[in-house]
């Protein structure tokens, strides 16, 4: 046995492919920890469960309680995306987008974390001029259990549509401390986006911030408005480094945020919260790329490392997974998303090709390992 290497006992991991091309980069994250399980000795328990439109046809409800008890039950969940468009003429909870809302607040999940990062690989993928794209290294916090998303009254009748964007004190102080923990390990700054020039939402959301931040000195914080936010993100990405705000803004921003490093199929996210945590790319069910084998799944596959990292405490793993994933990039391999590759491939080939590296890394660590151990 490799040294160092072991198991922490049977895992077991929820995997809900959704819709669209949700089922073809989940297969490659899948894919993916079965490599990491065989060469570390690890024991994941896979199992598939309805999600979405899938969940739609198969049982009349986009989120089945049966997927929910086996998530609950679960150490970790893996997605893919939900929605269709011959779903789309659907209202509220019986929409396939109400499904994945249903699974976070049921397993009550509060913060989304969504790293994005512009490795010198990705510079020439990025529609946007080298120099303002190099070095970028930020993380979105995003608040995931209320907001627009939840709060209450929401109405919908012919005459009017009626959404409430409402936040408590406990609800913000919870995800703040999530972002200043990990401002804690990184560059130490946090930027709170919110509309307090304008909502009392975003008013309350600034003070329990500043309070937070006390219990924080050697983290920076500042605000921004969230207009103002969205400019920076694509003119000086490079100065942020922790991104913390509320729902509906951090959707927005997330995928604003994809633009930097050049596709919406690069970018992973972690959810967290009290119980079992999901992890899922930051990208949808891309209607146009479904069943083409063209779906990047770098965003999969990076979920897959943060769940080891998040879930399972697997930092050496999730490491070597996240430096295959950069090695590829590095030979110029991509999907036909990434604009500034030389060698285009199919979501199975990258697939395939991130497990080589994977293997390699793996092996090559075994002999550092073994020849240190032997005092070579
Ligand atoms: P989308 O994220 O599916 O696609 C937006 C663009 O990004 C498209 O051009 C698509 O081709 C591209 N893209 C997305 N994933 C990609 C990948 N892996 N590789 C390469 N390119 C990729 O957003 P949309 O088109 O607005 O929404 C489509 C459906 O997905 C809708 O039903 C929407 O509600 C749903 N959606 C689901 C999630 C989720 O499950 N988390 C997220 C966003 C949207
Ligand atoms: C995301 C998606 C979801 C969201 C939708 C599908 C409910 O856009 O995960 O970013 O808005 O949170
Ligand atoms: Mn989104």
């Amino acid at each position: 046995m490799r040294p160092g290497s072991g198991t922490g006992g049977a895992r077991t991991i929820a995997v809900l492919p959704g819709d669209g091309v949700g089922p073809e980069v989940t297969a490659e994250a899948v894919a993916c920890l079965e490599l990491v399980a065989a060469e570390f000795f690890h024991d994941f328990r896979f199992a598939t469960h309805p999600v979405g439109g899938a969940a739609l046809d198969a049982c009349g409800v986009p989120l089945p309680p049966a997927t929910l008890d086996a998530c609950r039950r679960a150490d970790a969940v893996l997605l893919g995306a939900v929605g269709a468009p011959r779903h789309d003429h659907l209202q509220g909870a019986l929409r396939p987008e109400s499904g994945l809302l249903q699974l976070r607040a049921g397993l009550g999940l509060f913060a989304n974390l969504r790293p994005v990062s512009v490795p010198e690989a990705l510079v020439a993928s990025s529609p946007l001029r080298p120099e303002i794209v190099r070095g970028v290294d930020l993380l979105i916090v995003r608040e995931l259990a209320g907001g627009l998303y939840f709060g209450e009254p929401r109405e919908l009748t012919a005459e009017r549509g009626l959404n409430t964007m409402a936040y408590s004190v406990p609800e913000v102080e919870r995800v703040a401390r999530v972002a200043f923990e990990a401002a804690r390990l990184r560059r130490k700054q946090v930027t709170s986006v919110d509309k307090a020039n304008v909502l009392e939402a975003s008013r309350l959301w600034r003070d329990v911030v500043t309070r937070v931040a006390k219990d924080y000195p050697e983290v920076t914080l500042e605000h921004q408005y969230v207009d103002s936010a969205a400019m920076a993100l694509i003119t000086r990405p490079a100065r942020f480094d922790v991104v913390l705000t509320e729902n509906l803004f951090g959707d927005i921003l997330s995928d604003e945020a994809a633009v930097l490093p050049g596709s919406l199929g690069l970018l992973p996210s972690a959810s967290l919260g009290i119980g079992t945590s999901l992890f899922e790319p930051v990208h949808g069910s891309a209607p146009d790329l479904s069943g083409r084998g063209l779906a990047n799944p770098i965003g999969a596959i990076a979920s897959a490392a943060l769940m080891l990292r998040h879930a399972f405490g697997l930092e050496r793993e999730a490491r070597l997974l996240e430096e295959a994933i950069g090695r590829v990039l590095e030979e110029g391999a991509g999907t036909p998303d990434l604009a500034g590759a030389t060698e285009t491939l199919g979501t199975a080939e990258l697939g395939d090709r991130i497990r080589r590296h994977f293997s390699e890394l793996a092996w090559s660590g075994t002999s550092r390992g073994l020849a240190a151990s032997l005092g070579a």
